[in-house]
């Protein structure tokens, strides 16, 4: 048995249907066996070349077809996924999130389409679009079976948030009327939190100032997305003259998480409700009755 014989009978396989080379290549598995019995010891490091040899051409041509009929099945699938997202009305939309965030795992970038190919329409939201004079307003649209919180901000003229985390959730944010400037920053040093004596202005403690590291104004219609692990943000209605509106979905649902003083990046555990559910107004005392006892900042989150 001669190792050169196999390698030249595949490479002269010119012309050869698949079931000819497929039966090859079981004849070079069968001399691949003659061989081991054969060969000595000496030439041990040769037949290792030459059982690279088969494997390679004995295993890729059956499994590299199947990987590669995978990968583009995934991306037809991916094409397909994209082509029948035709989101024609809010209902729709909330329809297509609770299958979306059915398994448990949230596919960022499928939601974050999700969200894009809804076209605002103020006739479908208008209902739980709820302002309040002095402050943004959180509206509950949705519950998400438990797995998210869909909701309504309502910004009035200037209105601002504090810069904020997110509580280990995902963050979408979509523009439904208006406009809005998001600004992020990075964590600030854990040194500078609400129990540092310098966070609680004793002094000759490490206060810096939280620094901007982008800044991205949302027009209506206009997607974007943050966690925890992108930093934290300041959301503000930058128009003196128009209120915004805009639709935010939560995963999972939270109902605290931290705020932060731009100046010092001393942080505040901030409890987080509604103005309003399912388009009712709630009773001021119920919608505050949780954190009647934080100061009105920490209401802002
Ligand atoms: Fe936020």
């Amino acid at each position: 048995m001669n190792v050169k014989k196999g390698i030249s009978g595949h490479q002269s396989g010119e012309g050869r249907t698949d079931w000819d080379l497929l039966s090859s290549v079981s004849h070079k598995l069968q001399d691949t066996k003659d061989i081991a019995a054969d060969i000595p010891i000496t030439h041990y490091v040769h037949h290792i070349h030459y059982i690279h040899y088969i494997h390679h051409y004995a295993v890729l041509p059956v499994y590299v077809p199947q990987l590669v009929i995978q990968s583009q099945l995934g991306q037809v699938k991916q094409q397909v996924n994209k082509m029948a997202l035709s989101i024609t009305t809010l209902d729709d939309l909330i329809g297509q999130l609770h299958k979306a965030f059915e398994g448990d795992v949230v596919d960022v970038d499928y939601v974050t389409d999700l969200f894009n190919a809804y076209k605002s329409n103020p006739i479908e939201w208008k209902t739980f679009a709820k302002f309040d004079r002095y402050r943004y307003t959180r509206n509950l649209v949705d519950e998400g079976n438990g797995k998210f919180n869909l909701m309504l901000l309502c910004w009035g003229e200037g209105h601002v948030s504090s810069v904020h985390d997110h509580a280990d959730s995902h963050c979408f944010m979509k523009m439904l009327d208006g406009a809005l400037r998001e600004v992020r920053f990075s964590w600030p040093e854990e040194s500078a939190d609400s129990t540092s004596s310098s966070a609680a202005g004793g002094g000759g403690g490490d206060i810096r100032e939280m620094q901007p590291i982008g800044e991205a104004v949302l027009e209506t219609n206009e997607v974007c997305y943050i966690n925890d692990s992108l930093g934290l943000h300041r959301v503000e209605n930058p128009s003196h003259v128009d209120r915004s509106v805009s639709l935010h979905l939560y995963s999972p649902p939270f109902e605290s998480c931290q705020m932060f003083d731009q100046r010092t990046g001393k942080k505040t555990p901030c409890k987080v409700t509604f103005w309003s559910k399912f388009g009712e107004r709630l009773p001021t005392g119920a919608a505050n009755k949780s954190n009647a006892t934080l100061p009105e900042s920490c209401k802002r989150c």
